[in-house]
């Protein structure tokens, strides 16, 4: 049974996760408006800089406000318990419940990390796969799944999709989160299980994912390990370093890439075809 002190360090430590999401979401605002203005000023490189910094400071922090607000009356629902959850494809009836949720889930990244667009094209067939017919790193053919409880909420959402470089061996999973309140649970790992599974039974190798080492995804690491998604390969992350710093990230932030091998492995000693009786 769970102590009300134990309950207490959980809406803590939620609370102070829910900081860092508002934090770095104001940073994502921030950058935005950098870059937004950037092109309009008409001022020596050097003031400009760090004039613009100032001002996309104060938009980041007065943007983020009403979100920090919000993760963190989020975080008082954290005892609420999932129960009887189990998986069902994005459809148009459930789709403002699944956009509404992965909002939630990447609530650190706000309206710069916004899933409505691709979760919208991913119901339309047409537009869904013409995504991919040109450039080669662009993402198509996405699909996307909910976690849902017995009344039918959404608590978390996972999504397959290809891309042309990679499209006969690979799916990439994209737009996996839980809704803060329904966390540590294991429904993150039943997220990327079913995810593994869907990509298996399509026929692909690999599974892969981009993710960084923002704060904001640092249990989706510890989540992507235990489930044996290795690191292959990183690169610099295109936020400013700047804003990197001030949104708290000390070490400079990196986009990783990761994957797992979804062939069956061979166990030593057992023959793999049928046997020669
Ligand atoms: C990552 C995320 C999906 C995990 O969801 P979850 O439902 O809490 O995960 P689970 O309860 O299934 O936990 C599975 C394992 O992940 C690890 N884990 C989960 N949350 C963790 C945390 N806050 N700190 C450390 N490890 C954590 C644990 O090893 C856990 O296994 P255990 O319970 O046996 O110890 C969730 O934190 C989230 O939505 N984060 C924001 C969105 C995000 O980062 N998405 C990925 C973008 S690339």
């Amino acid at each position: 049974m769970t102590s009300s002190a134990d309950s207490i360090a959980s809406l803590e430590q939620r609370a102070e996760q829910s900081i860092g999401e508002g934090v770095n979401w104001a940073v994502h605002a921030a950058g935005d408006a950098y870059k937004a203005t950037k092109s309009l000023v008409p001022l020596p490189e050097e003031y400009r800089d760090a004039a613009l910094v100032g001002a996309a400071l104060v938009v980041g922090a007065v943007a983020g406000k009403p979100l920090l607000s919000r993760v963190l009356a989020g975080s008082e629902a954290a005892v609420v318990k999932a129960e009887g959850v189990h998986i069902v494809p994005l459809t148009r009836e459930n789709l403002p419940r699944a956009v509404a949720a992965a909002k939630e889930g990447f609530s650190y990244g706000g309206p710069f990390l916004s899933p409505a667009k691709d979760f919208k094209a991913s119901l339309d067939p047409l537009l869904n796969a013409r995504r991919l017919s040109m450039d080669p790193k662009v993402e198509a053919n996405a699909r996307y799944w909910l976690a849902v409880d017995k009344k039918g909420n959404v608590l978390g959402t996972t999504g397959l999709y290809e891309t042309g470089k990679d499209q006969a061996e690979a799916a990439w999973m994209g737009w996996m989160s839980v809704r803060p309140a329904y966390r540590g649970q294991g429904i993150g790992k039943m997220l990327v299980d079913f995810s593994k599974e869907q990509a298996a039974a399509d026929g692909k190798q690999f599974l892969r994912l981009y993710t960084s080492n923002a704060r904001g995804e640092a249990a989706a690491q510890v989540l992507y390990e235990k489930e044996g998604l290795r690191i292959v390969g990183s690169e610099p992350h295109t936020i400013p370093r700047f804003l990197q710093i001030l949104g708290g990230e000390k070490k400079p932030l990196q986009i990783v890439f990761r994957e797992v091998d979804l062939r069956p492995r061979k166990i030593p000693g057992i023959p793999s075809g049928p046997s020669g009786a």
